[in-house]
């Protein structure tokens, strides 16, 4: 099973995304912030994964204070989560593992042996649970598929963008492993590449065929009926029923949607946002580079042209089939059938 990220107890270890397909490369580190750095270059990256990694991060940092007051250890363990908090800002899994990690932060300890077992034990919760969490929703998810389906999919909502096994690719797991002769296609995920880079090195890892198109061959795809379902996954779900995702996924779902095809969105319940409202999600703009090269090597364009590069986009609920949770799946109304599963 893949492993994008471990607990060494006083290390964490990750699969540096960034290096795939060339190279299985794992760095190892000690510094919540080199953490930061991982996530914010998107070393690790992927909702889950990033919350995920963010908890160990403050895990480590509690785990390498020397001193003796609780005090002390709560601030800086406090400085460490608002760091984490500025890394990326629209995956809601971050900012979900921070305020559970904070809230075991600001408990009474008798020490700061046991503060720091606590915190240690709250991050390493969150990491099995997400291991947990996928596979239900792969079973859950699974059974939506049928034999013989040609499964579009974008960007990466796999084991490299959880701690393993995956969302989307949770689902064509097990529905694969159940048995269902089917089938992917994965799109190239301008502009890093996440799908051509990882989910396909997933996919082909395991033997589940998959082909790959570029970005904009959707369309021309669907047209001639060589897709029968869409799944992916989902960086924030916000009420009722906003799927807030890689850039392309709206295309994706305003396409299926004109061709008739079941659009799913594969996400844990840590994905919905109960709280905010859609006009206060912030998309994350990335450098502007991203765009202009190849995965900043060769330019693809004048060097000074300016360039939009949201790194996700907005799926309304119209477009949306169901959303497929831990806890089952939801139909619309979102606002009604999503708070249910809470
Ligand atoms: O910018 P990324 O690679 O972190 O974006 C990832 C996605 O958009 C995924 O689809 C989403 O996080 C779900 S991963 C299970």
């Amino acid at each position: 099973m893949i492993k994008s990220i471990e607990w060494l107890g006083d290390r964490v270890r990750w699969l540096n995304t960034l290096k795939l397909p060339w190279a299985e490369e794992y760095v190892e580190s000690d510094d919540p912030e080199r953490i930061a750095v991982a996530i914010e270059r998107m070393e690790i990256r992927g909702a889950p994964a990033i919350g995920v990694a963010a908890a160990l991060a403050v895990a480590l940092a509690a785990v390498k204070y020397g001193g003796t007051s609780v005090k002390e250890l709560r601030a800086r363990l406090r400085t460490v989560i608002e760091r984490l908090r500025a890394t990326r800002p629209t995956a809601v899994n971050l900012f979900w593992a921070l305020k559970r990690v904070e809230g075991v932060v600001s408990r009474d300890y008798a020490g700061v042996d046991e503060m720091v077992r606590e915190v240690v034990a709250e991050a390493l919760r969150i990491y099995d649970e997400d291991v947990e969490v996928n596979r239900r929703i792969g079973e859950i998810g699974a059974k939506l598929i049928e034999d013989g389906d040609v499964i579009l999919t974008h960007c990466n909502a796999g084991a490299l963008a959880t701690v393993a096994y995956g969302t989307a690719l949770g689902v064509i797991r097990a529905a694969w492993y159940s048995g269902k002769r089917i089938r992917v296609i994965a799109t190239e995920t301008r502009p890093m590449l996440q799908g051509a880079r990882l989910t396909v090195w997933e996919l082909v890892k395991e033997g589940i065929p998959v082909k790959l198109i570029t970005d904009n061959m959707v369309g021309y795809v669907m047209s001639r009926g060589l897709v029968s379902k869409v799944v992916v996954g989902a960086d924030r779900i916000v009420l009722p029923g906003y799927v807030v995702n890689k850039i392309g996924t709206y295309t994706i779902a305003v396409l299926a949607a004109r061709h008739g095809i079941p659009f799913y969105v594969a996400a844990p319940m840590s994905s919905i946002d109960f709280e905010n409202t859609i006009e206060s999600v912030k998309i994350e703009e990335r450098d502007p580079d991203e765009v202009r090269t190849v995965l900043k090597s060769t330019y693809i364009t004048l060097p000074t042209v300016e360039v939009l590069n949201p790194a996700f986009d907005i799926t309304p609920p119209e477009l949306v089939t169901a959303i497929i949770t831990e806890k089952g799946v939801a139909y619309k109304p979102f606002d009604e059938t999503l708070p249910v599963l809470r």
